[in-house]
């Protein structure tokens, strides 16, 4: 960058240290420079310190995080990658902001359920601190309401569901939706509700929301018991088939609340987000030899996802969601056929970039890995 320095009257030319760095180096390593100075200035990573942590149940931890100035919001319902380095590697989840899309703070709240031997969740449930720095992705996924928005809503949850429901639910809030919602969540007892004082309140506040809890545990609070079954959605909300229903949960609630709206024919009424696949991603035909090219490892074809495959013959490739919708997984499939395990379409184009998760060699494939 070129200034005129108009105090010694003459054109002097002067580079800003940002220009002289990043003509050393690309933009990206220039940020592994800045880093050490205040890992929020960026040129172009994403990140975001966390401000505070909440731990709420006994197994959920609640972030909330200042992302940096690249940061352009979300739309509630949707997700974002969050990075963190545990013993020197970093891995990568999907995780669905829980406030408002029109909280003003620009803060993310991220309310993470820690899996029993789950790596990335254990790791925040247990270090999560504030200071800590993660990696971001920007917002993605489809998973979000429409504008304008439907007049009557069922939003449905259940566990850590929670997260993409509370933060549809706080943004009809705040946009002064008095259409009507009823908020049905579903939890083991009343000790696994990870946003009730949040939820009591909403209720408590506007007339037009419903919040019910619905408890599969042994306990005796809460206003419906026991699974999922339509006479639930008959107590609480019996107009649901004319409204628009949005759904987050274990694999069991998703099934169950499919299986109702397709037997009503109403199916088009109801949008879902999974956290983890419904069903595993299913392999293929065993057979043929798997080169891991750069790690130079090979094993047989055992038929199923490259990503298992790789993990079960000692490397450990990069994975987010394990069913083909974040993109963390994707790899150089340099020779070979795979077949993608959820379309069931075949490719055999050489230097091809593939998901691993729901890639299935079909005979000898090698991967750049
Ligand atoms: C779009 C999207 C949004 C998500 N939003 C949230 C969120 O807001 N809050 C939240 O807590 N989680 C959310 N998840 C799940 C999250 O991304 C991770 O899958 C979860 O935290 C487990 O990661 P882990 O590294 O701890 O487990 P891993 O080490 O990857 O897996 C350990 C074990 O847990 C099992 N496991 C992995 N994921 C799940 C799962 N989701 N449910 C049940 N068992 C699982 C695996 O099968 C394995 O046996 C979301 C996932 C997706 C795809
Ligand atoms: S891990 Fe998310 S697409 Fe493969």
């Amino acid at each position: 960058m070129a200034v005129i320095d108009s105090r010694r009257g003459g054109l002097r030319r002067r580079f800003s240290w940002v220009t002289l760095l990043e003509a050393m180096a690309t933009p990206h390593a220039l940020d592994r420079y800045l880093e050490l100075v205040d890992p929020m200035v960026t040129v172009r990573d994403l990140r975001g310190r966390v401000e505070s942590v909440v731990r709420s149940t006994s197994d959920t931890v609640t972030l909330t995080i200042r992302p940096t100035r690249q940061w352009r919001g979300f739309a509630a319902g949707q997700y974002v990658q969050v990075g963190v380095v545990i013993d020197g590697v970093r891995h990568t989840r999907c995780y669905s902001p829980a406030g408002s899309e029109r909280r003003r703070d620009n803060l993310v709240e991220l309310t993470i359920k820690a899996h029993a031997g789950g790596l990335v969740s254990g790791y925040l449930y247990a270090n999560a601190e504030p200071g800590m720095m993660v990696n971001l992705s920007q917002a993605q996924g489809e998973f979000v309401l429409p504008l304008p928005r439907p007049r009557q809503l069922v939003l449905i949850s259940g566990g850590s569901g929670i997260t993409p429901m509370i933060a549809m639910l706080r943004t009809l809030v705040d946009e002064g939706h008095t259409g009507g919602v009823t908020f049905l969540h579903y939890a083991f007892t009343e000790n696994d509700v990870a946003y009730r004082a949040q939820l009591d309140a909403i209720a408590d506040e506007n007339p037009s929301v419903n919040v019910v809890y619905a408890y599969t545990g042994d306990t005796n609070e809460g206003h419906l018991r026991g699974f999922f079954g339509r006479q639930h959605l008959d107590a609480v909300a019996p107009w649901f088939a004319g409204s628009e229903t949005y759904l987050c949960g274990p694999p069991g609630l998703m099934r169950g609340v499919r299986e109702l709206y397709r037997s009503l024919g109403i199916e088009d009424h109801l949008h879902t987000e999974e956290f983890a696949p419904a069903e595993p991603v299913r392999g293929g035909e065993a057979g043929g030899t798997l080169m891991f090219t750069k790690s130079g490892v090979s094993a047989e074809n055992g038929g199923k996802t490259l990503l298992e495959q790789a993990e079960s013959a000692g490397l450990t490739p990069e994975y987010g969601c394990r069913m083909g919708i974040c993109f963390s997984c994707t790899a150089t499939k340099t020779s070979g056929c795979t077949k993608n395990a959820r379309t069931g379409e075949t490719d055999v184009e050489p230097d091809k970039k593939i998901q691993l998760c729901v890639s299935v060699p079909v005979g000898d494939v090698a991967v750049d890995i």
